[in-house]
């Protein structure tokens, strides 16, 4: 066995001038096949007497090639670690996390997309609404029962509007026909809040005054609007219905897109789901809003973003929109891109 004395002079001469010296003195000096380490090995079979000065010996050199190895590891580790970077194109990504979009604004920025695709813009407006916007132009009169159909947070002169339908009176009282727009936005309701009911939810209403805008216009833009939401195969149905500022009026229902119309859960068995409401502009709105009623006509439809997302993503309660729990939005990283 070398003396320390020969093993320290060893140490103390190698020539550290790059990596691969580098690791060659690790492997020499302190690998677990170095005489050093050998050493360790032959501390049993010193004699006792001088077992305990051995030791310390042992590790004093021990501690002296790790002094020296660090000294030289910042000069050329870092360089090798540099290099391996750039070559070692296995190596794993570092992991960065990207968020998701709020499945709402996924499904607004959806809906806006189809119509837009057939040249409707977008415009939105005001959340804080008066009373003429909301209902009065919209041929709901003073006094009258339908304004209970629309649970509303009300003030004398202020409201939070209870549909987006506000917009289209803003629209027709700043544009002139033809008018082809959609009108996304939050709408606030008095009701109680259960798994399918909120205060707060969203709308995009649509709006298209023309001339000679008939039903079958509105029917159509509407089956290309579920088929593109919902797939190719889907089929629509209207039945009649009553709002005041749209006659004929109608709800609009989906053939169930889960089971295809055989009927399930979701469709309460009846192969049907409802998606919106529409109907064709009532002229008193239209006259209200200063467009001659003689000459144009259109078509309104109106539906609400929560529920077709709880739909095209099979959610059944609504407050998890509004909870935030950051589990159930990362669910729609995927939607997101
Ligand atoms: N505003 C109606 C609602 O909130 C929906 C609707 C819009 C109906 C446009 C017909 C036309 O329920």
């Amino acid at each position: 066995m070398k003396s320390f004395e020969e093993l320290r002079q060893e140490i103390e001469k190698f020539q550290i001038e790059n990596a691969e010296a580098l690791e060659a003195f690790r492997l020499q000096f302190l690998s677990k096949k170095s005489e050093i380490q050998a050493m360790f090995g032959e501390i049993k079979n010193i004699p006792a007497d001088e077992r305990k000065q051995f030791g310390q010996m042992v590790n004093e050199i021990k501690e002296f090639a790790n002094r020296r190895f660090a000294e030289f590891k910042a000069t050329y580790d870092d360089k090798a670690d540099a290099a391996s970077t750039v070559a070692d194109i296995t190596r794993p990504d570092t992991q960065v996390s990207v968020g998701a979009m709020h499945p709402i604004t996924i499904m607004m920025n959806q809906v806006r997309r189809i119509f837009e695709d057939i040249g409707f813009s977008t415009v939105t407006g005001p959340d804080i609404e008066d009373d003429w916007h909301v209902f009065t132009a919209l041929n709901f009169p003073e006094e009258h029962p339908a304004r209970d159909m629309q649970d509303t947070f009300l003030h004398p002169d202020i409201l939070l509007r209870t549909h987006t339908s506000s917009l289209q009176v803003r629209t027709m009282e700043a544009q002139k026909p033809p008018i082809r727009v959609i009108c996304p936005g939050r709408v606030f309701r008095n009701e109680a809040i259960t798994s399918r009911a909120h205060c707060i939810f969203h709308q995009v209403e649509g709006l298209y005054i023309a001339e000679n805008v008939s039903f079958a216009d509105m029917k159509q833009t509407l089956l290309y609007f579920a088929q593109r939401m919902f797939g190719p195969d889907v089929r629509i149905r209207l039945r009649p219905s009553y709002f005041p500022f749209t006659e004929p009026s109608a709800e609009m229902d989906i053939s169930c897109y889960i089971c295809g119309g055989e009927g399930c859960n979701l469709c309460k068995h009846t192969g049907w789901v409802e998606i919106l409401g529409c109907g064709m502009v009532d002229p008193n709105v239209l006259e209200n809003c200063g467009i001659d009623s003689k000459k144009y006509s259109g078509f309104a439809f109106g539906l609400g973003i929560e529920r077709m997302t709880m739909l095209k993503y099979k959610t059944n309660d609504i407050r998890l929109y509004f909870e935030n729990d950051v589990r159930f939005l990362e669910q729609f990283k995927a939607a997101t891109r």
